[in-house]
């Protein structure tokens, strides 16, 4: 599968995007507010590689408990999917266990997101790219 992105969390967005730029990457979509997982999210962009910067702003958000444990860290891969209930079905045969139900990404053009666990590669997510 096509990596579409490493996601990376982030303690404070703009210092870590600061970071990336002093690294050659450029902004390719500026920092949006994900209402529905309460976390600030931009993409930048380096050749062919693309890290998504996500910024917990709220102790509510899903991804605070991550941030407490691990601060400044990639923690997924997020992988394009043609079709993602196909996919979900494929990879639940492999043994990767639904951590939320699908539901849209609004900061990448409300195309449909699933986050996948296994115990032996962690987080995966799968983006449902709409042609
Ligand atoms: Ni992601």
């Amino acid at each position: 599968m096509k990596i579409h992105h490493v996601g990376y969390l982030a303690k404070n967005l703009e210092k870590s995007r600061n970071k990336y730029v002093e690294l050659g990457f450029v902004v390719e979509r500026s920092a949006k507010y994900d209402e529905i997982r309460k976390v600030n999210i931009e993409f930048l962009i380096n050749g062919d590689y693309r890290v998504e910067l996500i910024e917990p702003v709220d102790k509510d958000s899903p991804m605070y408990p991550l941030l407490t444990r691990y601060k400044n860290t990639p923690y997924h891969f997020c992988y394009e999917v043609d079709n993602l209930d196909k996919a979900i079905t494929e990879l639940s045969d492999k043994h990767y266990t639904i951590m939320q139900e699908p539901e849209v990404a609004p900061c990448i053009d409300n195309d449909r997101v699933v986050f996948m666990y296994n115990n032996s590669i962690g987080i995966i997510e799968l983006v449902e790219i709409n042609a």
